[in-house]
C-alpha cells in the first residue's frame, strides 16, 4: 500500500507526527483552527514542539512533504487518515468525544474503499471499534473490516521535552484485523527509529496508553501523599525520596501539581469505562482527587509559612514564578498552577505572575491574568511553581529583601535559597 496521509488535528501531537512522516511521504494536515493553519503555514509553530526550520524544511515541497489546509476537502485525496484531535472531559471530569466523533464525521464523508483510518488520541479502550468506527460507516456508506480498515497508535510525546520526541519514542501499533495490524505497524516503523510494539487488537494498545497515565497520576499522589505527611513532621519530602531513592527498585516520583491534557485526564476516561461495566474505581479515582487537591494545599503552605514569618497577608506582594502545567513549554491547559493563584488572591494578597515560556495573550484571554515581562521589585513572597530552567538564573537577590520567604513547589531550586519546599 502507498500511503498518502490525511492528518486530523494539528495540536502537539499532529504536527510533529506529520512534518515526521512528510519526510517520507506525502502529507496532508487539516486542522479546524484557521489561525492555526495560517501560522503553521507562515513557518511557525506557537507550541514549539516544532523548531521554525524543520516545519519550513517540508512545507509546501512536491510530492514528499506537507500540505496544511483548514479546508478538509483537500484530504480527499488521502488513503490513509491519522486522527490526533483532543480527547476532553466536561466540567464533572465526563469524557468528551465530541471531537472525536467530529473528525470521524469529517473522514467518514471522504471514506473510499480500501482506505485506513489510525486514531492516536488518547482514549478508553473500546473507543475506537464502539464508538469512531460506527460513526465512519454511516457517514460512508462503508463496511468495516472489508472496504476500509482502522489502526489504533497512541502517541508518548511530552510537551517540552526535547530528547524524547516522535521519532524516538517507541510507538505502540494495532489493527482492525491482523493483516492491517502488520500494515499500520509497517507504516509507523518507517519513521520511529525506536521502533514500534505491535499490540493483538485495538482494545489492548488503547488500553496501554491510558494505563501508562494512570500509573504516573498514581505514582505522583502518592508522593503528594507522602509530601502532606512529612511537612507536618518537619521533614524534607525531598531530603526522603532522595534518600530512598538508593534502592535498586525504588520509584523516583517527585511530588507535585498534575495538570495538562495527559495524566490530569486520562485516568478519568478509565475511570468512567470501569463503573460501565459495572466496576467503581478506588486507588484511580483517589490519585486523581489528592492530585487535584494539591494547587490549594500549596497555597495553604505558603499562607502558613507567610504567618509564622510574622508576614502580613492581606496586601502582600507574592510572585509566582511559572503558570504553564509544566516545565520549559508555553502549555498553559488544565494549569493547577491557576489553583495557586487563586487561593492567593481570595486572602487580598498581591500576587504578580511571571512566566517567560507563555503567550500573555493567551494567559489574559483564559485566566484574565496579565503576566508581568520581568520581576523588577522587591517581594514578600516567591513561589516558585513551574520548574521552566530559565528560573535557574533568575537573580532573586535582586527581588527579595531579608524578610521574604521563597517556597519551591518542585524542589529545583538551590535549597540554600528555599525557606520550604513541597
Ligand atoms: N499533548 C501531549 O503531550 C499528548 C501526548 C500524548 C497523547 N496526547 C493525546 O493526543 C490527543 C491530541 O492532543 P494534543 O495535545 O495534540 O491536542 P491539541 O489541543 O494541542 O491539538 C488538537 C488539534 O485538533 C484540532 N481539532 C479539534 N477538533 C477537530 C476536528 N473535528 N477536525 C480537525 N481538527 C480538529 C484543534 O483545533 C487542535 O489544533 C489527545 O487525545 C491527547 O490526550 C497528547
Amino acid at each position: 500500500m502507498t500511503h498518502k496521509i490525511g492528518i486530523i488535528g494539528l495540536g502537539y501531537v499532529g504536527l510533529p507526527l506529520a512534518v515526521e512522516f512528510a519526510k517520507k511521504y506525502e502529507v496532508v494536515g487539516f486542522d479546524i483552527n484557521e489561525s492555526r493553519i495560517n501560522m503553521l503555514n507562515s513557518g511557525h509553530d506557537t507550541t514549539l514542539e516544532v523548531s521554525d526550520e524543520k516545519l519550513q524544511s517540508v512545507l509546501n515541497q512536491k510530492g514528499v512533504g506537507l500540505t496544511l489546509t483548514s479546508n478538509a476537502t483537500n484530504i480527499e485525496s488521502c488513503n490513509t487518515y491519522i486522527v490526533t484531535v483532543p480527547t476532553l472531559v466536561d466540567k464533572n471530569n465526563r469524557p468528551n468525544l465530541t471531537p472525536l466523533v467530529k473528525s470521524s464525521q469529517t473522514v467518514g464523508k471522504l471514506l473510499k474503499k480500501g482506505d485506513l483510518v489510525i486514531y492516536e488520541s488518547t482514549v478508553y479502550p473500546g473507543v475506537t471499534e464502539d464508538e469512531c468506527v460506527p460513526v465512519l460507516v454511516k457517514e460512508s456508506g462503508l463496511k468495516f473490516n472489508k472496504d476500509f480498515f482502522c489502526g489504533y497508535s497512541p502517541e508518548r510525546i511530552n510537551p517540552g521535552d526535547k530528547e524524547h520526541t516522535v521519532a524516538n519514542i517507541l510507538k505502540v501499533t494495532s489493527g482492525s484485523t491482523p493483516e492491517i495490524g502488520k500494515i499500520v505497524d509497517q507504516l509507523y516503523a518507517s519513521i520511529i527509529t525506536a521502533g514500534t510494539h505491535l499490540a493483538p487488537t485495538i482494545k489492548v494498545a488503547e488500553a496501554s496508553k491510558v494505563i501508562e497515565n494512570a500509573q504516573r497520576d498514581i505514582n505522583i499522589a502518592f508522593v503528594n501523599e507522602l509530601a502532606i505527611i512529612f511537612n507536618k513532621l518537619d521533614i524534607d519530602t525531598h531530603d526522603v525520596l532522595s534518600a530512598a531513592a538508593t534502592k535498586w527498585n525504588f520509584l523516583h516520583y517527585k511530588p507535585g501539581l498534575v495538570g495538562g491534557h495527559c495524566i490530569g485526564v486520562d485516568p478519568f476516561y478509565l475511570a468512567q469505562k470501569a463503573q460501565e461495566v459495572g466496576y467503581h474505581s478506588e486507588l484511580i479515582l483517589t490519585g486523581r482527587r489528592l492530585n487535584d487537591s494539591m494547587g490549594e494545599y500549596v497555597a495553604t503552605e505558603v499562607l502558613k509559612l507567610m504567618v509564622k514569618n510574622d508576614l502580613t497577608v492581606k496586601k502582600a506582594k507574592v510572585l509566582m514564578l511559572g503558570i504553564t502545567f509544566k516545565e520549559n513549554c508555553p502549555d498553559i491547559r488544565n494549569t493547577k498552577a491557576i489553583d495557586v493563584y487563586k487561593v492567593l488572591k481570595s486572602f487580598n494578597i498581591n500576587v504578580d505572575v511571571f512566566d517567560p515560556w507563555v503567550e500573555p495573550e493567551q494567559v489574559e484571554k483564559e485566566f484574565g491574568i496579565q503576566v508581568i515581562e520581568k520581576p523588577t521589585t522587591v517581594y514578600d513572597v516567591i513561589v516558585h511553581v513551574v520548574a521552566h530552567e530559565k528560573f535557574k538564573t533568575l537573580d532573586f537577590s535582586t527581588i527579595t529583601s531579608n524578610k521574604s520567604i521563597i517556597y519551591d513547589v518542585k524542589g529545583t531550586l538551590d535549597p540554600k535559597l528555599v525557606d520550604k519546599r513541597l
